[in-house]
């Protein structure tokens, strides 16, 4: 069964002395977790609580991805309780807490930032529950302050939206970059990986970059505000998601800017909407960043339960989508 938590004051108030009462038992940062030595299974023979913190459901990807580990707990047995973070990172810091303060057997979280949710997750360390990070990295040691972390490979995704627009464009292009969450792992290693592959080509420069926070309409928006600015001058959209290019698509169009034929555009997730704009010729590319992996993520929890060593960092295989192959996977997009 899948549960939402509304959580009130005092719930949270009790979490923060429990993890506080937890915090003085324990005896510091630099301890290994229990959970990380392989201890006997958790639950007591019980049904395993599993909590979820996820960063929001503002997009199709992170509705996606809550699917995929709701339907594949709910196949394997376990209680999922799922927690809306509310697209804010102090809130999801409070909600792993109350997982804690639950006692649930497991934590999955997604986390919306690098830097912000590391107490969370030495908080949970310190409690002795396993906790496994996924899509996103945080600042802490897979292996030792978690279990592990189970996604994509940011970087390598803006290398191959990178490579893919260089030889598109012969090497010669003036780029607008459209940055997801400001401080989220996705938006650092993506641009990170974009530059690291246009230093190759010199003649590939940016000439624009804002923050979309990986939203439509702020893709829309923050387009429309680089349209006014630049007019004309860009031959290239980046953006670090869909959502964004399919804003920035819709701004390009309104200022009677033909996308696909004076702007190309490349993008990363590879969702239905995206798949759909470059069937019509309007996205270039976009590489795949798959929302479904709950099965590795239970796979892990499981084989954790019978004692075995884990991997401490499990990589997501993605595809590339562009005009040769959107039509033929588009049944099964997201
Ligand atoms: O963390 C993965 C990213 O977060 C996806 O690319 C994006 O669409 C989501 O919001």
């Amino acid at each position: 069964m899948t549960a939402v938590d509304t959580r009130g004051h005092s719930r949270s108030i009790l979490a923060g002395l429990l993890v506080a009462l937890s915090l003085l038992a324990g005896c510091g940062r630099d301890r290994a977790t229990p959970a990380l030595k392989n201890a006997p299974p958790p639950g007591g023979g019980g049904r395993l609580v599993v909590g979820f913190s996820q960063v929001n459901h503002a997009n199709p990807w992170r509705i996606a991805e809550t699917n995929d580990i709701r339907s594949e707990a709910s196949g394997r047995g376990y209680e999922l309780i799922l927690i809306d973070g509310g697209s804010s990172a102090a809130k999801q810091v409070k909600d792993v807490e109350s997982l804690i303060a639950r006692k649930v057997d497991y934590i999955i979280l997604a986390p919306k930032e690098y830097a912000t949710l590391r107490p969370a997750i030495l908080a949970a360390r310190d409690a002795g529950i396993p906790l496994i990070l996924v899509d996103r990295m945080a600042d802490a040691v897979p292996g030792k302050d978690f279990l592990a972390f189970v996604g994509s490979d940011f970087t390598q995704e803006g290398e191959r939206v990178a490579e893919w627009l260089a030889r598109r464009m012969g090497g010669n292009a003036r780029i607008v970059e459209l940055r997801g969450e400001k401080d989220s792992s996705p938006e650092i290693d993506r641009a990170a990986g974009f530059r690291r592959a246009i230093a190759k080509h010199p003649g590939m420069r940016i000439v624009a970059s804002s923050y979309a926070h990986f939203e439509r309409l702020e893709g829309q928006k923050v387009m429309e505000e680089i349209i006014l600015s630049l007019g004309r001058g860009f031959d290239v959209v980046y953006a670090h998601n869909d959502e964004m290019a399919i804003g920035a698509i819709q701004a390009l169009k309104a200022a009677g800017i033909s996308p696909g034929k004076d702007v190309i555009l490349g993008s990363i997730d590879g969702g239905r909407d995206a798949l759909k704009a470059i069937i019509a010729g309007e996205l270039g590319v976009s590489v795949e960043c798959s929302p479904r992996f709950a099965r590795r993520i239970f796979d892990l929890i499981d084989a954790h339960r019978r004692g075995e060593a884990v991997s401490a960092r499990v990589i997501n295989e993605d595809r590339l989508f562009d005009g040769s192959n959107a039509a033929q996977f588009i049944y099964d997009a997201f």
